[in-house]
């Protein structure tokens, strides 16, 4: 999911610093108690405010962290059955999809220190529009952005906007054989899909990376997308298969072997929001007991109150050790260490 992209759009304009500064002034207002105080205090946060803002944003002053990924898994919902994959056996109920207006919100306030937003799912593209949206606005706001998909619902009108604003599109590919690739699908998309690829090849060239999962079942596949990404002159990277809840395949390396390979995970640098707005650090955050419940949710908090809150920061303590499998999946590395 982290993929390296190395493009920078347009710089923060006026309207988006104003954004910053009511944002970060309006919620501290709120919390003076003594309406006598209210104008020293905001007279107070407001020196502070621009004396830090040429430095750090706020999430950066308070959060520690040099540099953010912003991850929105933007749905669970899937038009693919991959038998690696549990995601699409739960899709959410609409009545629980986020609207799309506060996901803005969302990047809007963080973009001072992102390096990337990336959408994933489920399958992203079933929210094209959504897409498209988000697309714009990390442009707007000079945030590179990264879409992870299976390339289903791909058409021309989507590629020349995404080519247009300079995005990096991911397509996942386990096998670039037939019947390899329909049964890691579970469905009869090969027809469908590999001219689609082709036909993104072509109208993105650079912007275009392939992602593989390696596992027993697909361990002889991977060299050959690997061989067929080389011909192609396009960018590959491979992620360790995980627990996604569907238990079908089964690792090539064992969870032993991938705990004690003595690389950190460098997930402190997320920020994951889930199809309802729910906020975590990464998506294996079940696994951390101070973690396991969300640790707000977009659609009625401000981000950045929720990064700051004790537990959050805790969180982010803890994770600088933590040592699991999940390390190893591509959101969860560094950035240099991906697509070669
Ligand atoms: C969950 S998918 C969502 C995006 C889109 N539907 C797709 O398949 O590209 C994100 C990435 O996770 C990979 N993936 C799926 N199941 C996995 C598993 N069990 N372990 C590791 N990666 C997995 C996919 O191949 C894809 O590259
Ligand atoms: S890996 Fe992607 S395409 Fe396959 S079922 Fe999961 S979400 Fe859908
Ligand atoms: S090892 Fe897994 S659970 Fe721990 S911080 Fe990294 S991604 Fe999260």
């Amino acid at each position: 999911m982290s993929l390296v992209y190395r493009f920078k759009a347009n710089q923060p304009n006026f309207t988006h610093v104003l954004q910053d500064f009511v944002g970060e002034v309006l919620p501290f207002a709120k919390r003076v108690n003594n309406p006598l105080l209210v104008a020293p205090m905001v007279l107070l946060k407001s020196i502070e405010w621009s004396i830090y803002r040429w430095h750090k944003t706020p999430i950066r002053r308070f959060y520690g962290i040099k540099s953010n990924e912003l991850l929105y898994m933007i749905t669970n919902a899937c038009n693919d059955r991959c038998p690696k994959c549990g995601i699409w056996e739960r899709p959410e109920p609409k009545s629980q999809h986020l609207m799309i207006g506060h996901f803005i919100n969302c990047l809007k306030r963080l973009h001072h220190n992102l390096y990337q937003v990336t959408l994933t799912g489920g399958e992203p593209l079933l929210f094209k529009r959504d897409i498209v949206l988000i697309a714009e606005e990390a442009r707007k706001l000079g945030v590179p952005m990264v879409t992870v998909t299976n390339a289903r619902l791909l058409d021309e009108a989507f590629l020349t906007r995404y080519k247009e604003l300079g995005h990096v599109l991911v397509i996942s590919i386990d096998s670039v054989e037939r019947s390899k690739w329909n049964e890691f699908r579970g469905t009869p998309s090969f027809d469908i899909v590999m001219p689609k690829i082709l036909l993104a090849k072509k109208m993105l060239g650079d912007q275009l990376r392939i992602q593989s999962v390696l596992s027993k079942e697909s361990e002889q596949e991977i060299p050959k997308v690997a061989e067929w990404c080389r011909q192609q002159g396009l960018q590959h990277n491979v992620q360790l298969y995980q627990d996604f809840g569907a238990y079908n395949w089964s690792n090539a390396i064992t969870q032993k072997e991938m705990v004690d390979d003595g690389t950190p995970c460098a997930a402190r640098k997320n920020i994951c929001i889930y199809p309802n707005g729910d906020v975590v650090k990464c998506f294996d955050h079940r696994r951390i007991p101070l973690a396991k419940e969300p640790l707000g949710n977009i659609a009625k908090q401000d981000i950045i109150e929720i990064l700051c809150t004790k537990r959050s920061t805790e969180v982010s303590k803890i994770m600088k050790t933590c040592n699991f499998p999940c390390k190893h999946m591509s959101c969860n590395k560094p950035q240099a260490l991906l697509f070669r």
